[in-house]
């Protein structure tokens, strides 16, 4: 068993290992509270970042951006303790393959939501994917229907500050969720989170063969399609199930965070 400021958590309590670090299910017995522990190697770059990100996020009520409850170092390990989800959207979505068009609203107003504190508090995301966002039961339902979860934006461990009128340079993210000026190594800003969004939201309406058949018209020859993208010459075809039921709206919708 380990111990940070009072919250035990074991090896076995395993909720998710990433990149940058591995996050256990722990416990308070004093408050009876359950967080998030995200063990991070100290000094392991972006480990800082994330910390400053996590305590700026402190300062701001917004119930849609997991918070940060404590946080303590030792040795060559630091440790996040955070809110708790109940489980990510990639989870969700392998249960549910495509979602309703009424629940990716519902989802999306929340994600929308999250991502507008971001920008308000000149943070940018930069891995915006299914594995980092997480659904929070909000009254510990045992059968929770979509309307019961609240969802959030975690991990901020590839994001960063940027004030306005900033651009940034770093190659960093998720390829299949990265937008095309990242990946064609370009000057970026909050848009980025913006191509990925629509591509999120692409995948959550379209289920996963329908999303993989549009990305692997990139993925075939990413460099082309992104020169050809840029010049507007191509957009990305979105394709869709055949039981896929979606507005004219929404579509809209989602080719306007694709440009
Ligand atoms: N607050 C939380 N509540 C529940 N599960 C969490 C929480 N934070 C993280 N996880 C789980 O742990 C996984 C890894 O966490 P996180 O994404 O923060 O780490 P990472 O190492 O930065 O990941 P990445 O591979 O995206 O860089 C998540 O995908 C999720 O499954
Ligand atoms: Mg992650």
């Amino acid at each position: 068993m380990f111990y940070v400021k009072g919250f035990h958590y074991k090896e076995s309590d395993l909720l998710g290992s990433g990149t940058f670090g591995k996050v256990y299910k722990a416990f308070n017995p004093d408050t009876k509270q359950s967080s998030a522990i995200k063990k991070i190697e100290h000094g392991q770059r972006g480990s800082k970042q994330e910390l400053e990100i996590f305590q700026k996020l402190q300062s701001i009520e917004n119930e849609n951006l997991i918070k940060l409850i404590d946080f303590d170092i030792h040795g060559d390990s630091m440790f996040l303790i955070l809110e708790l989800g109940d489980l990510t959207l990639k989870e969700y979505l392998i249960e549910h393959d495509h979602l309703k068009e009424h629940v990716v609203h519902q989802f999306f107003r929340d994600i929308a939501n999250g991502l507008r504190a971001l920008k308000n508090a000149n943070i940018i995301h930069r891995d915006i994917k299914p594995e980092n966002i997480l659904l929070c039961n909000k009254k510990s339902l045992p059968t929770p229907a979509p309307k019961d979860y609240v969802v959030k934006l975690a991990d901020f461990g590839t994001s960063r500050f940027l004030q306005l009128g900033e651009l940034a340079q770093t190659f960093c993210g998720t390829i299949t969720y990265m937008a095309p000026e990242i990946q064609l190594r370009k000057r970026y800003n909050n848009s980025a989170d913006l191509w990925s969004t629509g591509l999120l939201l692409l995948r959550c309406i379209a289920g996963a063969d329908c999303f993989l058949h549009t990305i692997s018209v990139m993925e075939d020859d990413l460099a082309t399609f992104f020169l050809e993208y840029e010049n507007s010459a191509k957009s990305l075809p979105l394709h869709f199930n055949s039981d896929c039921e979606i507005s004219n709206g929404l579509k809209k919708i989602i080719e306007g965070l694709l440009i």
